[in-house]
């Protein structure tokens, strides 16, 4: 017998289906409560409202779980490569071997971008933000591959875009940071794989050989498995809504990297370093910033902190603070904000305030540390965790897609004045 909700208003009640999903998470479906009640729900940042049934990730804010279709975040972060966690989160099942080497094939194959391309990149000044290169570069994208703004969606062309989404991101990105530098482009180079090319492209210089350091390699890696997908965050939320108008996936993809770089989503990586620099820089004195961040009249945060599912520690923050310390130690760097992060960390988690409200340490906090050491620089954090990012919005595109999810139009309640006319501009 399918569990139903009862809601009372007035004189009547209502009866509303209650929906259980696979790990036991209940839901009570609202699609028909304005036909019979002439009510709607409202709730800001929709904190308690689900947008849609998804079989990606699974993550339990309370018990701290993460998993992609079903597998462990801890498991894929220390076995498998990132094109193998893109082609689970996309197609639902680990490859076989045969068909990881057709798809890592397929995406080396597009890893070129169209040469006209290039001519964007020299009109953005040198001081431009990657982050606002790369959304404008992937929309463009779109132009230069008509069939994919064909509505109807021909799996045969989605297949294609997402090949190359997954391919010359890598390289948009390293160009971004290539112009930042006025140096000049580096292309990609087919013999290497994923992690290693973008590596290349880099920082690969004309002037020397560029060696491929295979701790760098596994430490970007796990990162970008760690940062491949979180069900309906922000980003992931906004790439469904824009591709449910029938938008083509470059533009989807385009409107996610811009909600990624907002400081309180993907952007937060970077104000988290420029947080800890400050902090060092002004005597490393924490209980003041603590002091700040409790402080409702000062708009300081503390970035990196607080989640709004994980009331508990954020997985991957557990897995990024371990490997921050066995990356350093293997590259031989010693980044004094490390101990200053781990400081305010220790500091925070003993003040109710952070404890009360489950504030703890997010994907955020710990990362910047480690693209630091392996020469990524602090403009490009947030280009990293879009790198990460694509496949989960691939994924979260298609199966809105795949499961023919109406056009997203949130209702409102209005607020506003009550009928009222016009007068005339001589008359008031
Ligand atoms: C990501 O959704 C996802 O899954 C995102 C993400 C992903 O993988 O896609 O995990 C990636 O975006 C991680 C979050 C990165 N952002 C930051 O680190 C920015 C700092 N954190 C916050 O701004 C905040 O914690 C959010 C935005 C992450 C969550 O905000 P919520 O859920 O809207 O919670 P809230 O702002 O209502 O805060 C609840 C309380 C408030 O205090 P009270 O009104 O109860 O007194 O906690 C306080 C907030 O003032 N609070 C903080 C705080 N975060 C929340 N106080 C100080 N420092 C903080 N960082």
């Amino acid at each position: 017998m399918s569990e139903i909700a009862k809601l009372t208003l007035g004189n009547e009640t209502y009866e509303l289906p209650v929906t259980t999903g696979s790990e036991n998470e209940k839901a009570i479906e609202i699609g028909k409560l304005r036909g019979e009640s002439s009510y709607i729900t409202l709730d800001k940042g929709f904190k308690n409202t689900g947008a849609c049934k998804s079989a990606i990730t699974f993550l339990d804010g309370e018990k701290g779980i993460l998993r992609y279709r079903g597998y462990p975040i801890e498991q894929l972060a220390e076995q498998a490569s990132f094109l193998e966690v893109a082609y689970l989160l996309i197609n639902g099942e680990l490859p076989s071997k045969h068909e990881f080497e057709t798809f890592e094939s397929k995406i080396t194959g597009h890893t070129l971008v169209h040469e006209d391309m290039r001519a964007f990149f020299e009109a953005y000044p040198r001081n431009a933000h990657p982050m606002g290169i790369l959304a404008s570069m992937v929309c463009s994208l779109s132009t230069f591959y008509p069939e994919s703004q064909d509505p109807n969606r021909a799996p045969k062309a989605v297949e294609l875009t997402i090949h190359r989404l997954l391919a010359k991101i890598p390289t948009l990105a390293a160009w971004a940071f290539k112009h930042s530098h006025s140096h000049p482009f580096v292309y990609p180079v087919n013999k290497l794989n994923y992690c290693e090319n973008f590596l290349h492209m880099m920082f690969k210089m004309p002037t020397e050989d560029y060696e491929i350091d295979p701790v760098v390699v596994d430490s970007l890696n796990k990162l970008l498995i760690l940062h491949a997908d979180h069900e309906q965050n922000c980003s992931a939320s906004t790439v469904r809504i824009v591709g449910s108008s029938q938008a083509n996936l470059y533009a989807s993809i385009s409107a996610g990297v811009s909600a990624l770089w907002g400081p309180l989503h993907g952007g937060a990586n970077q104000a988290v370093i420029e947080m800890l620099t400050r902090i060092e820089e002004d005597g490393g004195d924490l209980e003041k910033y603590i002091a700040k961040a409790k402080d409702k009249n000062d708009p300081f945060r503390l970035m990196g902190f607080g989640h709004r599912v994980y009331k508990n520690f954020d997985p991957r923050a557990k897995i990024i603070k371990v490997s921050c310390d066995e990356i350093l130690n293997k590259l031989g760097v010693n980044d004094p904000t490390l101990e200053i992060a781990k400081k305010l960390e220790e500091h925070a988690l003993k003040d109710e305030y952070f404890v009360e409200r489950g504030l703890y340490p997010n994907v955020d906090f710990y990362s910047g540390i480690i693209y630091r050491a392996i020469g990524i620089p602090t403009e490009m954090f947030t280009v990293m965790f879009a790198l990460g990012r694509l496949p989960g919005w691939i994924a979260q595109w298609k199966e809105m897609v795949e499961n023919g999810e109406p056009i997203g139009r949130p209702r409102q309640i209005y607020v506003g004045p009550n009928k009222r006319d016009y007068v005339a501009l001589d008359k008031r």
